[in-house]
């Protein structure tokens, strides 16, 4: 095997998208790419656990801990330079990036959103939040959509979306717990695998 497309993955809690990342890279779903760093907005994060079960290194990078959003972004760009960083994945991570650091990495930051994007999305629509209002609206179907990450939240070109039905007897949590598990562990390592094989060129 060639050389292979290096990940950072950067999460903010229970880190099960991460883990379904790995797990692929074990079932050699995941073959043209390899997860290199763990970058966790929270030192307490579940995900943090998994990462260092998995034997990885993880940067805790928080946003507290910096003056100004330019040093902050300055901890990222330097963690993604150290590692040598192709690709950029958002699993649960809780934070916005910053334009200044988004605009660096064009087409090479993706995210992975529970919801049918444009529906149940942008400003507002995180965690549960996104399961109330497809709950609350009675939609019939719901899903889950992995886009790549620019300054518009939830905005950038979509590159892969799956749907799972919505019950009438469903509460938030089933609907969240279907996407997740039907939809999120599923579609986002392949996605991450087509857009590895792209970087890595075969
Ligand atoms: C997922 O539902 C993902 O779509 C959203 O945040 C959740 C993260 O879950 N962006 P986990 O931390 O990967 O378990």
């Amino acid at each position: 095997m060639k050389k292979k497309a290096r990940i950072a993955v950067f999460i903010s809690g229970n880190g099960s998208n991460l883990q379904a990342i790995l797990d692929a890279t074990r079932k050699q779903v995941l073959r043209h790419g390899q997860v290199e760093l763990v970058v966790s907005s929270n030192a307490d994060a579940y995900g943090v656990v998994r990462a260092r079960q998995a034997g990885l290194p993880v940067a805790i990078i928080r946003g507290k801990d910096y003056a100004t959003q330019d040093e902050y972004d300055n901890a990222l760009i330097r963690a993604m330079g150290d590692y040598r960083i192709d690709l950029i994945v958002l699993a649960g991570y809780m934070n916005i990036l910053s334009a200044r650091f988004v605009s660096q990495y064009p087409q090479r930051i993706v995210n992975i959103h529970p919801s049918l994007i444009p529906a149940f999305s942008g400003k507002g629509y995180y965690g549960i939040k996104v399961h109330q209002a497809v709950v609350a609206a009675g939609v019939k179907i719901s899903g889950a959509t992995v886009y790549y990450v620019t300054d518009v939240c939830d905005g950038g070109k979509i590159l892969a979306q799956e749907v799972v039905p919505v019950y009438d007897t469903d509460r938030p949590e089933d609907v969240q717990h279907r996407v997740l598990t039907q939809v999120e562990h599923v579609l986002y390592p392949r996605v991450i695998e087509r857009l590895s094989e792209e970087i890595v060129g075969n």
